[in-house]
């Protein structure tokens, strides 16, 4: 990768979109409905785009974790060699002096395999660039990386000797759209939420339904695509979320606004057909609307306590999106079992010919449902393996 001094715009970058495992082909599919042609790899898609691209991306991707672009690859054996390479990257283009960075470094079947000694001659060569920083800290993976940290984060990655560096343009994982700060028990990543919808190939004008919503994160996701809402504008105020590309001393902001207001005049009103959630703890409808209204987005919502028993599909046909409880605790199976029986049985009564999408970990509960069931996806949930089970009624 040639290194370039500044940024011309109009450059190429090497663009990587994060993903969870199994939701590469979902993030394809969105990009390219952005206009991005990008090719799924494991954990990711990645595409040669533009610095518009990347600002679209990081806005718009519903199922991406974070995206990264790349800063430099060379082959480093000895400490010489990697802080050869390192001064030579263009630090200057992602960070200043006085702000914070942090490093997620990892080494596998490297020569250099001290993680703590590799970051330790990144942070210095970095700092020999662009001056004294205000902090630096090497990270952990990316699911304890919740907190919305403002340093700079760089992926420093040596696989056989090969070190690849990345520059992270997200900052807050991707995720963290902002709207949910109410939660239920077990809430689901709004980037699965928004892969269970994709999965279902719910095509966002037909009406919707969650009988165990929780704190609302399927129907809030729901309302988001059904109006054309970018998830990083999911506040009420349609004013986008912070992204760490925004501190990056060339990010050309005219074009970033230029992007937000695409999105601003993308926006429909109302969704077009009726989006409704019910759970029967009235604690978890009072998160979802709260997140609802956070997301500006409960108008087009009908949250009802209710169980799955109760539930009141629309007339016509339409999508069950779901995310039911699984066993993880022992002594659970049966009432387990019952309940994904139940849901079969009143599915077949009200809302026959509808579509049927579960995100379960268990195919022995799925069963019990009655319901035909291919897997759109699988991916992993907090660390626990789940798959999206879709079938019509
Ligand atoms: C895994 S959580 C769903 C989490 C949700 N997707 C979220 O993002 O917060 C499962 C939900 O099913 C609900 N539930 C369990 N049994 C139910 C029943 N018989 N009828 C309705 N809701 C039920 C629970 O109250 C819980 O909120």
């Amino acid at each position: 990768m040639a290194h370039t001094e500044t940024q011309r715009h109009g450059e190429r970058l090497a663009v990587f979109a994060a993903t969870a495992p199994g939701l590469e082909p979902l993030a394809a599919a969105e990009l390219r409905a952005l206009g991005i042609q990008a090719a799924p790899e494991p954990g990711g898609v990645a595409w040669s785009g533009t610095a518009e691209e990347l600002y679209t991306a990081n806005l718009w991707l519903r199922t991406a974790s974070r995206v990264t672009v790349g800063a430099a690859e060379f082959r480093a054996r000895t400490f010489f060699e990697l802080e050869r390479h390192a001064r030579k990257i263009p630090w200057e283009r992602w960070v200043s002096k006085g702000r914070a960075v942090r490093l997620r470094v990892t080494s596998r079947k490297s020569k250099l395999y001290h993680e703590g000694a590799i970051a330790e001659r990144v942070l210095d060569a970095i700092e020999r660039r662009v001056g004294s920083l205000a902090g630096a800290e090497v990270a952990a993976d990316d699911e304890g990386d919740e907190d919305a940290s403002d340093a700079q984060l760089f992926v420093v990655r040596f696989v056989r000797d090969a070190c690849i560096v990345r520059a992270d343009s997200s900052g807050a994982l991707l995720h963290l759209r902002g709207y949910r700060q109410a939660v239920a028990r077990a809430p689901l990543r709004e980037t699965l939420a928004a892969a269970a919808l994709l999965g279902s190939r719910w095509p966002g004008d037909a009406p919707l339904l969650d009988p165990m919503c929780g704190s609302g994160t399927i129907p809030i996701e729901a309302a988001l695509m059904a109006r054309g809402i970018a998830p990083g504008l999911a506040a009420a105020d349609r004013e986008p979320r912070r992204f760490a590309f925004q501190e990056w001393p060339d990010t050309d902001l005219d074009a970033w606004k230029r992007v937000v207001e695409r999105a601003r005049n993308a926006i429909r009103p109302a969704a077009p057909a009726p989006i409704l959630g019910s759970d029967r703890d009235a604690g978890a409808i009072e998160a979802a609307s709260a997140n609802a209204e956070r997301a500006g987005v409960l108008g087009d919502l009908a949250l009802t306590v209710a169980p799955v028993s109760a539930i009141e599909p629309p007339a016509g046909r339409g999508w069950m999106v779901s995310n039911p409880p699984y066993g993880v605790r022992v002594g659970e199976t049966d009432a387990l079992r019952n309940l994904y029986a139940a849901l079969g049985h009143t599915a077949r009564e009200r809302a026959p010919g509808w579509t049927l999408a579960l995100l379960s970990a268990e195919a022995r509960l799925d069963a019990q449902v009655g319901v035909p069931f291919a897997d759109a996806f699988q991916t992993r949930n907090g660390g626990i393996p789940v798959h999206l089970a879709v079938g019509t009624v």
